[in-house]
């Protein structure tokens, strides 16, 4: 054996010593991020099936939506000696002092579903989510291919300020427009992921734009917010999916619903099973010495009326959305 081969070798014996006996004494602390969407449900739902599965202890902190009470999760996770942490990241900006911490004490920190900004990069072992810049342009090229080359004014629901999705959602959509003149965002305004705020931001967009008949498609960060800013247009006289083109992101069951009702159009799917890819990869490395690659991608899967809708709502609604 060479001097470089006994070398790994022996790291490898010493990871595999410093682990539990078996995947039930191994503990994970989940800092999420709260039940904002129907889509966050279904993940920590999907993330304690997905624990169970693999025997794995998950201690779950909902923080409420608030980045302090993030920190304050991932700095008690660290006291009670976590053997590894999860953290869905509200912003991506804020988090280097805590995860050095984590990293000091030797805890390996996985991202959840969103990202942290590049400053962060060596702070996490590996980051399971979608390609959000491909989601929003997904979002967009079905728009550019369904008025093809007509006028189009668009008003656009954006997720949580400072969240890395709503970044780069809006950034995959707007590079589609930049190629596209026939569209416009002639609006755009946080909604904050929520059903709520969508539809009270819808209102005020349609008088905006004279009760909405200048509006020729919504496109929104979530489908939760594209489910309240139907109920708005209902209200203001509209008829979403035929006067007024939806799209939007997360495939939800409520989606299908509205898209089989002929009230929605399009969503592109985000998987709730973030946990599942991370375990497997925290589970591989603190056995075995894998190391994961930096990003762990989920696929994207865009869905119209043309994908039998309601047979896609009966396999979903289960699943803890
Ligand atoms: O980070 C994923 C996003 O967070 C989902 O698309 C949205 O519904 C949730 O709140």
């Amino acid at each position: 054996m060479t001097s470089k081969a006994l070398l790994a070798a022996t790291a490898l014996v010493a990871i595999s010593l410093s682990l539990p006996a078996t995947a039930a004494e191994f503990t994970v602390g989940f800092s999420q991020i709260g039940s904002e969407s129907g889509w966050r449900a279904a993940e920590t739902s999907v993330s304690k099936t997905e624990a169970a599965k693999r025997k794995v202890t998950l201690k779950i902190a909902d923080a409420q939506q608030k980045q302090e009470n993030q920190i304050k999760a991932i700095r008690s996770f660290i006291a009670q000696g976590v053997d590894a942490i999860f953290l869905a990241p509200v912003v991506s900006s804020g988090w280097d002092a805590v995860l050095k911490e984590a990293k000091e004490a030797k805890i390996p920190v996985l991202l959840l579903d969103r990202d942290i900004d590049p400053s962060g990069k060596e702070l996490y072992l590996t980051a399971v989510t979608s390609d959000s810049v491909h989601e929003g342009a997904v979002a967009g090229e079905w728009l550019a291919k369904t008025v093809a080359g007509k006028a189009c004014n668009v008003v656009e629901l954006q997720g949580t300020v400072g969240a890395s999705v709503a970044t780069n959602r809006k950034k995959g959509f707007d590079s589609v427009v930049a190629k596209n003149a026939n569209l416009k965002v002639v609006r755009s305004q946080t909604g904050d992921f929520t059903r709520a705020k969508g539809k009270e931001v819808m209102e005020s967009f349609i008088k905006a734009e004279g009760g909405g008949k200048t509006i020729c498609a919504v496109y929104a960060h979530n489908d939760d917010m594209m489910v309240g800013a139907i109920q708005a247009m209902k209200e203001a006289g509209l008829k979403p999916g035929k006067d007024v083109l939806t799209v939007s992101i997360d495939a939800v069951p409520d989606i299908f619903k509205a898209i089989a009702a002929g009230e929605a159009n399009a969503t592109v799917e985000l998987t709730p099973n973030m946990a599942g890819p991370a375990l497997d990869a925290i589970i591989a490395y603190m056995k075995k010495g894998t190391v994961p690659p930096k990003w762990i991608q989920t696929e994207s899967k865009l869905y119209t009326a043309a994908d039998d809708p309601q047979k896609v709502y009966d396999s979903k609604k289960g699943l803890g959305y």
